[in-house]
């Protein structure tokens, strides 16, 4: 059988450099280096997107952006399927079945119940299911992620173990993860790189804004010479120099700092040309698919197609299972 491998990201505006660098360079890497029999599920967490009110034409333009950025490094193979969470109803038809098996009170450690506790939703607290239902529902092997989903993989496995001893056999796959970056990105204030905390570098965004994020990263008011390497390795500039950039970029860099010929100011632009020059490819394939969403539209179909076949087959399965096919 096929192997496969899932990833996905929330559609809550274009996906920003810690996206991008933990789930979807990796991914276009994986499709490239890996056996051509390896199949790729990749995907927009539109339904997941909702547990944080966006308006109706937010939400839509989210949508668009999301699939215009992956759509921006994707090249498009037989393996490799392309497709909006919302599209596929089984997710939702699985997501009740999966929450029917967990305890709600192994639900209630997750980081997520714990950390903003007033005012939350049942859609927040039942995130890590549906993302369970994601997985499971086409027989995952591999899934990428970024460091801060590994808790919402564990509980995955953990569904598929439970429900696997109760009907002892294995109807679930128990899948794997792969985390490309073991640490957690910086924004560009210090905290998680993160849309909510307003704090994100947006490849996709005109030059001037681009330029403003780039500009706004943190930096001591201290000259670059009074500081010593060690801490400088530890700025949020150097770290994200040296996750944006290629070994070549960042080797000169480092010799730049090394012999005190460069200061955090000429850093910042130096990292904001090499983006522009290193992404000038993806931005106009961005904005070619902004401009034409009817095309962004089709291939969400043909996607939606193929994998929705894919997950009619596994519902009709797990409900005989259940005993819900009478
Ligand atoms: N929660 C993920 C995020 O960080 C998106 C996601 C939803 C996902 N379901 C998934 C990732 C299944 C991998 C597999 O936005």
């Amino acid at each position: 059988m096929n192997k496969k491998f899932i990833t996905g990201i929330q559609s809550s505006g274009t996906p920003h450099i810690a996206n991008i660098y933990s789930i979807i360079l990796p991914t276009i890497s994986y499709i490239s280096k890996i056996n051509k029999n390896y199949l790729f599920f990749i995907f927009i967490a539109d339904l997941h997107s909702i547990t944080n009110y966006q308006n109706n034409n937010t939400l839509k333009n989210n949508i668009y952006k999301n699939a215009a950025t992956w759509l921006s490094f994707l090249k498009f193979t037989k393996n490799v399927y392309f497709y909006r969470q919302s599209d596929i109803k089984e997710i939702n038809e699985l997501f009740w079945y999966l929450n029917c098996f967990y305890p709600f009170n192994r639900l209630k450690l997750c980081h997520v119940f714990k950390s903003n506790k007033n005012n939350l939703n049942t859609g927040v607290i039942n995130y890590p299911i549906l993302m369970a239902s994601d997985i499971l529902l086409f027989d995952i092997n591999n899934v990428i992620i970024g460091k801060d989903q590994k808790q919402h993989i564990e509980i995955t496995r953990k569904i598929a173990k439970i429900i696997n001893n109760k009907f002892k056999e294995n109807i679930f796959i128990i899948p794997k993860y792969k985390i490309r970056y073991n640490y957690i990105i910086p924004g560009i204030d210090g905290n998680k790189m993160s849309k909510s905390k307003n704090n994100i570098i947006n490849i996709f965004d005109d030059k001037e804004n681009l330029k403003k994020q780039i500009m706004n990263i943190k930096t001591t008011n201290k000259s670059i010479k009074s500081i010593n390497y060690n801490k400088i390795k530890n700025t949020i500039l150097f770290k994200l120099y040296k996750i944006i950039t290629n070994k070549e970029e960042f080797t000169y860099l480092k010799e730049k700092i090394k012999n005190n010929k460069i200061g955090f100011y000429n850093i910042k632009i130096k990292l904001y040309n090499y983006i522009l020059y290193f992404y000038a490819k993806q931005r106009k394939k961005y904005y070619y698919y902004i401009n034409n969403k009817n095309i962004i539209n089709k291939i969400l179909y043909n996607g939606y197609k193929k994998v929705n076949k894919i997950a009619k087959k596994k519902i009709f399965f797990i409900k005989e299972k259940i005993g819900l096919n009478i």
